[in-house]
This record gives structure tokens, C-alpha cells and sequence, in this order.
């Protein structure tokens, strides 16, 4: 059997437990300005309640938090006790909670749910099934969730990416590798090569591999639907995304009496 067969849909990469110190280096929380004031725009134009309070399923290091949290309240979920510790040092003045964002009932709604690019790491139906449900049980009545997977079936393209940043003496690079092992899986595989200098100028490689799942876009909006969300795709308009094709995803959770 291939190793990528028979896998529990859910290996928490290395990433994001024993390196989770390295992160924000790899992917540092300024990056995330942008992507944060186009999600806040798509949630005030598309929602119809005043957008107070925000849920982030899969928040990791809470880099869209920090851009968000001047003007809603942010409630961070996330199933790595590492990347909620980073959140936690760089927003404390937002709620945490360890959780999956498959099975989470914190038990009240909130005005815009993010399922940012934690939710490629559903990497089956039956996961993002239950990933859109939970985002449903949380968004009130006329608020709006956002889903936003790195890839879907017709946007992935197998590349490599290279980057990293340094900072307060140390430094990170990357090599990012994205495949398709198997087709028709519905899944790909982003093998990642890090190579960390720490202060003293010592560098260490590791191999971290990443299972994520690739859904066809009427799958996605046919899933949302069943949720009961009223489903919308809209363009990303991100300088690092022009003329990729790659769009959001908004939930629009209908008010009571209208139905989906
Ligand atoms: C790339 S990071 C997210 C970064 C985030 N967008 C930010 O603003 O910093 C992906 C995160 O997804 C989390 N994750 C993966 N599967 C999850 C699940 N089932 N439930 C909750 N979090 C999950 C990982 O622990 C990791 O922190």
C-alpha cells in the first residue's frame, strides 16, 4: 500500500507541533494584512448584521487574527496546542480554545466564521462535511462564513515554491513541493524541505509532509447548501492571486423563515 493510502485523514504536520516555533517565520504575520482587509470587506458586504464577533477554525498562529481584531472579537480554534500557544503570545486579548473544526460546539454563533487555509487539511468529503457543518452551527442567522482552501480541483497545479524570512538572529528557508500521487483521490500531498539556522548559525533540515484534501467547486458549493448556508464563490482579489482563478468561498447563513 502507498503510504499516502489507508491515512488518517488528519497527521498533524511537524509543523505545526515540535516547529511551531519556526512558523512565523516561514510564513511571517505581516504577509497576512492584505488577505485579512479583503475578508473583512467581503464580510461587511455580505453579511446582514453588523460584523462584531468573528470565529477562526484552524486559527494556527493567529496571523489573520492580528489584522482582524481591531474591530471584531476573535474566538481562535485550533487543534495544535503549539500554534495556539504563538496565538495566544501574539493576541492575547482574543479567546482560544483547543479543538477540531470538524466536531467543535462552543454553543453560541458568531457574525463571521473564517475557515481560512486550515480547512485544505479536510482531506476527505466526509471531513469537509463536517468542517462546513461546524462553521454552519456557529454562523447566526444573516452572518457570513469564509472558506478559503488553498487549492480545488481546478485551481491545483503541481509547482515547487521556495521562501522564508529571518528574524531576532535566526532564519528559515523553504522548499515547498505539491503533487498529485494518486489521480482521482480527491487529495494531494505538499512536501516541505525547512532548513533552520538557529543564532548560533547551526541549520537543520527537516521533511515534513502535509496531506490536504482537492474538492471539485460545485462539490464545495453543493456541501455548503447542505449545511444550509446560501453558497457564493467570489474572486480573490489578492495581488499574489491575479488571474489564478482562485476564489472564496462565503456561506451566507439565511435569516429565520427564508431558508436556504
Ligand atoms: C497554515 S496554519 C493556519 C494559519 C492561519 N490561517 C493563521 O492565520 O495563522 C493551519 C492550521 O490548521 C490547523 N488544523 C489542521 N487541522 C485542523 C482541524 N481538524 N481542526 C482545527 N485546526 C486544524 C493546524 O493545527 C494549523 O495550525
Amino acid at each position: 500500500m502507498a503510504p499516502h493510502q489507508g491515512r488518517d485523514p488528519i497527521q498533524a504536520p511537524r509543523l505545526y507541533r515540535e516547529l511551531a516555533e519556526w512558523y512565523p517565520l516561514l510564513t511571517p504575520v505581516e504577509d497576512y494584512a492584505e488577505g485579512a482587509a479583503f475578508y473583512r470587506s467581503l464580510f461587511e458586504t455580505h453579511g446582514r448584521r453588523p460584523p462584531r464577533t468573528l470565529l477562526d477554525l484552524g486559527s494556527g498562529a493567529g496571523h489573520n487574527a492580528a489584522h482582524l481584531k481591531a474591530t471584531l472579537a476573535c474566538t481562535l480554534v485550533d487543534l495544535a496546542p503549539a500554534m495556539l500557544a504563538l496565538s495566544r503570545r501574539l493576541n492575547p486579548e482574543c479567546e482560544h480554545a483547543q479543538g477540531d473544526m470538524r466536531s467543535i460546539r462552543l454553543g453560541r454563533v458568531f457574525d463571521c466564521v473564517l475557515l481560512h487555509d486550515a480547512v485544505s487539511y479536510m482531506a476527505t468529503r466526509a471531513d469537509l462535511a463536517s468542517a462546513i457543518a461546524t462553521a454552519y452551527e456557529h454562523t447566526a442567522p444573516g452572518g457570513v462564513a469564509l472558506f478559503q482552501p488553498d487549492f480545488i480541483a481546478e485551481t491545483f497545479e503541481p509547482d515547487t515554491e521556495m521562501g522564508g524570512s529571518d528574524a531576532n538572529g535566526r532564519g528559515m528557508r523553504y522548499l515547498e513541493w505539491r503533487w498529485i500521487p494518486e489521480e482521482g483521490q480527491e487529495m494531494y500531498l505538499t512536501d516541505m524541505a525547512y532548513l533552520l539556522r538557529d543564532e548560533k548559525g547551526n541549520a537543520e533540515t527537516f521533511h515534513d509532509r502535509h496531506v490536504m484534501g482537492l474538492f471539485p467547486r460545485a462539490l464545495w458549493l453543493n456541501v455548503m447548501a447542505g449545511a444550509g448556508f446560501h453558497p457564493l464563490a467570489v474572486p480573490f482579489l489578492h495581488h499574489s492571486y491575479s488571474d489564478t482563478g482562485h476564489e472564496v468561498f462565503l456561506g451566507l447563513r439565511p435569516l429565520p423563515g427564508e431558508g436556504a
